[in-house]
């Protein structure tokens, strides 16, 4: 069992811990769905206010159930579909302060009230997977989390 025990004072200094250990983890290992499950177990472990993270694969143009911590979701998202959908569609970062304010949005689990997507790319420019990370806070993502997020899905945009 890893024992990463990040517990950093300030949101920098906690992302720039969580994307060593992501390095650490991930290094040498080919598989990417050990790859994808220790990731959320990470993130999960290491960030206060969750209730869901995990991972969405691009199986054929579909988001697909990937590894996970949380309640069970739902398994299969089209693109442009909800949150996750959307992100996968635009490629684009979704940071939603208010999910029941979100068209379309997909309540997997009815304490969701915040949600961050990003989408996770191939040196090829596809699409390969997004990481969607849910809050039972309202507005519990701010840009540091963005930006901290992004950095991990670059790390495993390596490792997938
Ligand atoms: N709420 C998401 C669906 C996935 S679950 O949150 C795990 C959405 O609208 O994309």
């Amino acid at each position: 069992m890893y024992d990463f025990r990040i517990e950093a004072a300030d949101r920098a200094t906690l992302y720039c811990d969580l994307a060593s250990a992501l390095e650490g983890l991930v290094a040498g290992e080919p598989d990417a769905i050990a790859n994808m499950a220790n990731a959320a177990a990470l993130i999960w472990e290491s960030l206060p206010d969750l209730n869901w993270v995990g991972f969405y694969r691009n199986i054929g143009g579909e988001l697909v159930l990937g590894p996970f911590q949380g309640r069970p979701a739902c398994i299969r998202i089209p693109f442009g579909t909800g949150v996750c959908g959307v992100a996968a569609a635009t490629r684009q970062v979704q940071r939603i302060e208010d999910v029941h304010a979100f068209p379309g949005h997909i309540a997997c689990d009815s304490a969701s009230n915040s949600e961050l997507v990003v989408p996770i790319m191939g040196a090829d420019g596809e699409l390969i997977a997004v990481l969607d990370l849910d809050s039972p806070k309202t507005a519990r993502f701010t840009q540091e989390d963005e930006a901290g997020c992004v950095r991990l899905a670059e790390i495993l945009a390596t490792a997938l």
